[in-house]
């Protein structure tokens, strides 16, 4: 596909939109044009004929992400739900670049759909934990990253995993046990120029060799052959959902799929969990105060999103109720579109809002009541994944496919 080849593939981020896996930011208040973002990036709208499909093959209701344009893009999805359709496998594969913050509930976006995709297609799971990638990337010690892989790990089987079809890795302790990873980054690497790189990720002449290589690293779980112990010599394709940031891995992989005759990966795309303090930018661990984290305190919660959470309310109650408040550009709004699971529920609060009658203090209260809960119990469930536990993810072996 012409969409595909690398030479093509560069990052022409705007004026106005920057998205690559390194920075996501706007000029706009109501945040990134992700319309715009399809047409740069080349890939498809889910649009309401394949929610539709989705709904008939898997014969549950749209997760509310797909209803409400959360995951708003793809590739290939069509192919994986018409395998589906016809009664075969594929698996899923999504990773983590484990940083020393605390993973914040925007990372958790593409986590909390791929459980809900394994749950409905019942499918092993990959999850790669990219170690070597912010030892390259930061000042980090190759020791301090595989350490920050393994609590970063627990958060992640927090989410709700099952040890039973899910695989979880650290590049800097499983590569080197598997010789079939390697090969297939020999094979991806044989397949992509430095100037294609240079096209693709923005790499110059002062990077470190480590950085050029990394993306045969990101790619290679993408292939079912990087993992015999798991797959044996079957050839099954792979979707993999993220956040679009991603994307640049698996243009890459996909160009490189043809070249190598395997499957092209299916790819699933999430829009960003805004900052507290507006759309312009991703919610990013770097400020504190821009983020929610997974071990904040309710206390914590209930503090940053009553200070910090910009709000599309007017500056008087007086101009509030004659003019009413911008859901376009509101941060409780939009935390309500990721977390509040009732459609009618949330169209009754944008109503309301927008018409003046609700107010920002009381908007900004079901954000908190909403949200809350579900860092409790997610905490909850963090706190019962002993180490024990966790190695039951990543032990190398076989998994009912
Ligand atoms: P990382 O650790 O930067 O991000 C982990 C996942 O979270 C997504 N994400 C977000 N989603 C919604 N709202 C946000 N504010 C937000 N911030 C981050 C990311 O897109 C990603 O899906 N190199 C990768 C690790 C990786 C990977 C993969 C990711 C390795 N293999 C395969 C996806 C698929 C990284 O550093 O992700
Ligand atoms: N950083 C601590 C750990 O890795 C605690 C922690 C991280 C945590 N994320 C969490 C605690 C989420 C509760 C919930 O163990």
């Amino acid at each position: 596909m012409a969409e595909e080849q690398l030479n093509k593939m560069s990052i022409h981020n705007d004026e106005d939109d920057v998205v690559d896996p390194w920075n996501v930011s706007t000029k706009s208040e109501s945040g990134l044009d992700y319309d715009k973002l399809i047409k740069r990036f080349g890939s498809q709208k889910i649009d309401q004929e394949l929610i539709d499909k989705f709904e008939r093959v898997t014969g549950k209701k749209a997760h509310r992400f797909l209803r409400r344009g959360i995951f708003f893009s793809h590739r290939d999805l069509h192919s994986i739900l018409s395998l589906h359709e016809a009664g075969k496998k594929f698996y899923l594969y999504t990773g983590r670049g484990p940083s020393s913050e605390s993973m914040h509930i925007g990372h958790m976006i593409p986590f909390m759909f791929t459980k809900w995709l394994q749950d409905v297609f019942n499918v092993p799971l990959i999850i790669q934990l990219t170690d070597d990638e912010k030892a390259m990337w930061r000042d980090i010690k190759v020791e301090e990253a595989r350490k920050m892989a393994h609590s970063n790990a627990k958060d992640i089987i927090a989410v709700g995993f099952d040890p039973g079809n899910t695989f979880i890795f650290n590049d800097l302790d499983f590569i080197g046990q598997c010789p079939a990873f390697y090969q297939n980054m020999v094979r991806i690497q044989k397949c992509v120029t430095f100037n294609q790189v240079k096209g693709i990720f923005g790499f110059g002449d002062s990077d470190v060799i480590g950085k050029i290589t990394f993306p045969s690293i990101e790619a290679a779980p993408a292939f079912s052959t990087t993992f015999p112990f798991i797959f044996g010599d079957k050839v099954v394709p792979c979707l993999v959902p993220c956040a679009i940031d991603q994307d640049p891995y698996f243009r890459m992989s996909r160009d490189v799929a043809a070249r190598l005759k395997l499957p092209k990966p299916a790819l699933i795309h999430s829009t960003f969990l805004p900052a507290l303090q507006g759309a312009q930018h991703k919610m990013s661990a770097s400020d504190p105060n821009a983020s929610i984290f997974l071990n904040d305190t309710p206390k914590q919660i209930k503090n940053k999103i009553n200070k910090y959470a910009f709000s599309g309310g007017q500056a008087t109650v007086e101009e509030h109720r004659e003019k009413g408040g911008n859901t376009d550009v509101d941060i409780s709004f939009k935390y309500l579109t990721f977390f509040l699971e009732d459609d009618d529920e949330l169209a009754e609060i944008k109503k309301s809002y927008e018409s003046g009658e609700m107010l920002t203090g009381e908007l900004k209260k079901i954000a908190i009541e909403t949200i809350t809960p579900i860092i409790q119990e997610y905490q909850e469930r963090r706190a019962k994944v002993t180490d024990d536990v966790m190695q039951e993810f990543f032990k190398i072996r076989k998994i009912n496919v």
